[in-house]
C-alpha cells in the first residue's frame, strides 16, 4: 500500500521525467496552438501601443482593482456569446489566471480554519495548493460520472460540524466551509455535472451557507453541441425564492483558450462575493491582478480575434480527441473502460479493478517511453488506483495514435509479465 509521501515522490519524478517518448501527462495547450498566439499578440500590442487615442500612460498604471472597465465589458460580451448565457461586466474581476484566482478566493473569503470539500479524484495541483500551501483542511467527498453527490456533501458538512463544536452556519464575512469543483469537462476525468446535480449542490450551499468554487477552465473547449454545458453559477439564480445573495463563484482563465504564459483570467460572481476580493488589501496594494495583459486581451476580444481563435482551437482539439478515442474504440483491450468526453483536455481510462496503474506506468515508461498520469496522483484518498488520465491537448494526432498503440502494447506485455507478481495487483477497498 502506498502512502501520500510515496505518491508525492512519484508525482514529482513524473513531472521531471524528460525523454523523447510520448507523454499523455501535460494538460496544457499544444505547441501549434501556442504558436498561433504570437501574431495575435503582435497585432494587438501594436494597436494599443500605437493608438493615438489612448493615453499610453494608462496602460502602465496599476489598473482598477476589479479590472479595466473596457476589458470587463469586452469579456462580458465574449462570454455571453460563448456561454449562451448573460454575463455582466459588473460581475467580473480580473485575475492572473485560475490558480491565482483560487488562491485569492480562499485567502479573502475563507480562513485557515475553513475546511474545503473536494472531489475525489480532483485536479491534483489545486488540492495540494489548498492543503500544503494554504494549510487548509481538505475533505474529499464522493462523486460519480455525474458529479459530486449532494447527499454525501451534506453528510460530510454535518459530520464536520459535529466534530467541531463551535462551528456555526450563520452568515459572516468569511465562509465556514467551501467546496472546490471542476463541474464542466473535469480535470482529471473529462466528466460534466448533470443539471440535477448542479441544482442540488446549489440548494445544499444555500441551506448551509457555504461557498461553491467552480473552476470553469475547460468550458469553452466543447466539441459536440452548439453551446457548452451551463456553468454551476447559472444555477444560483437571484430570482429563486431561497437565493441568499450568491453562493457560487466561477473561476475562469485564458490559459486554455489562449496561452498560460499571459497569466490572465477572471472570476465571475455576484457583488456579495466579488466585492470583498477586489476591495481587499491584496488588490488595494497591487491594483488589477494583470492590467497590461487585460488591455492587450481587450483588443483581441473587441476585434473578434479571440473568438476566431477559440473556434479554431475547438476544431483542432476535437481532431485530437477523435484520434485518441477512435483508436481506443478500435484497439483498446476489452478490460479497459472509458467515456468519450464532450470537451476539455482529458480522457479517463479505467483498467481492471485489481490492476495498479502506477506499476503499469513504470513499466510503460521504462520499456516503451510512453507516460500518463496515474489516477492515484489525483486522488486525495489514494483511490483511483486502477485509473489513468490521458491528456490529448499537447500531442498532435500522429503522436496520439502512435503513443496509444505503444501504450496498448505495453499493457499486453505488462499483464503477461506480471500474472505471477502480486505487487501489481492489489485489493481496492
Ligand atoms: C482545473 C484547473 N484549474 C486551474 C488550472 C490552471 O489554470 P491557470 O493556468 O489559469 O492558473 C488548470 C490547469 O491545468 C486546471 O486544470
Amino acid at each position: 500500500m502506498m502512502n501520500h509521501q510515496e505518491v508525492e515522490n512519484e508525482l514529482r519524478f513524473l513531472m521531471q521525467w524528460r525523454n523523447n517518448g510520448i507523454s499523455f501527462i501535460p494538460g496544457s495547450p499544444g505547441v501549434e496552438m501556442l504558436n498561433a498566439c504570437s501574431k495575435m499578440l503582435l497585432n494587438a500590442s501594436d494597436k494599443i501601443l500605437n493608438d493615438p487615442n489612448i493615453n499610453i500612460g494608462n496602460l502602465f498604471k496599476y489598473g482598477e482593482n476589479q479590472g479595466d472597465q473596457e476589458f470587463r465589458e469586452n469579456l462580458a460580451h465574449f462570454l455571453t456569446d460563448e456561454y449562451g448565457d448573460d454575463v455582466k461586466s459588473s460581475n467580473l474581476m480580473v485575475t492572473a489566471g485560475a490558480t491565482q484566482g483560487l488562491h485569492a478566493i480562499l485567502t479573502i473569503l475563507c480562513d485557515k480554519k475553513t475546511p474545503v470539500f473536494i472531489e475525489d479524484p480532483t485536479y491534483f495541483l489545486a488540492s495540494r495548493m489548498i492543503k500544503d500551501d494554504l494549510q487548509i483542511n481538505t475533505i474529499p467527498v464522493q462523486g460519480d460520472e455525474t458529479g459530486m453527490i449532494p447527499e454525501c456533501l451534506e453528510k460530510a458538512l454535518l459530520s464536520y460540524k459535529d466534530q467541531k463544536q463551535n462551528v456555526t452556519c450563520e452568515p459572516s464575512s468569511r465562509f465556514w466551509a467551501a467546496v472546490y469543483l471542476v463541474p464542466v469537462f473535469s480535470n482529471p476525468t473529462g466528466w460534466t455535472y448533470t443539471e440535477e446535480r448542479c441544482k442540488k449542490l446549489v440548494q445544499v450551499a444555500r441551506k448551509y451557507n457555504i461557498l461553491l468554487i467552480a473552476e470553469d477552465v475547460y468550458n469553452l473547449i466543447y466539441f459536440q453541441d452548439a453551446c457548452p454545458p451551463k456553468r454551476l453559477l447559472s444555477y444560483d439564480l437571484a430570482t429563486d425564492a431561497d437565493y441568499t445573495g450568491g453562493n457560487v463563484l466561477s473561476n475562469g482563465t485564458f490559459s486554455k483558450i489562449f496561452a498560460p504564459s499571459v497569466r490572465l483570467g477572471w472570476i465571475e460572481g455576484p457583488a456579495k462575493l466579488l466585492c470583498p476580493i477586489y476591495e481587499s488589501f491584496l488588490t488595494w496594494s497591487g491594483g488589477s491582478f494583470n492590467h497590461y495583459m487585460a488591455k492587450v486581451m481587450s483588443q483581441l476580444l473587441s476585434s473578434g480575434a479571440l473568438k476566431e481563435h477559440t473556434e479554431w482551437l475547438r476544431a483542432s482539439y476535437k481532431k485530437r480527441l477523435a484520434a485518441l478515442c477512435d483508436t481506443l474504440d478500435e484497439l483498446k483491450p476489452t478490460d479497459w473502460q472509458y467515456h468519450r468526453p464532450k470537451g476539455g483536455f482529458f480522457v479517463w481510462v479505467t483498467f481492471p479493478e485489481h490492476l495498479s496503474a502506477l506499476e503499469f506506468l513504470r513499466f510503460a515508461r521504462e520499456r516503451y517511453d510512453v507516460t500518463f498520469l496515474p489516477g492515484i496522483c489525483c486522488s486525495p484518498t489514494l483511490g483511483s488506483k486502477n485509473s489513468a488520465r490521458l491528456a490529448f491537448s499537447s500531442l498532435n494526432e500522429d503522436a496520439i495514435v502512435s503513443g496509444l498503440k505503444k501504450l496498448i502494447l505495453a499493457y499486453e506485455n505488462f499483464t503477461k509479465s506480471c500474472v505471477d507478481r502480486v505487487d501489481v495487483f492489489q485489493c481496492i477497498c
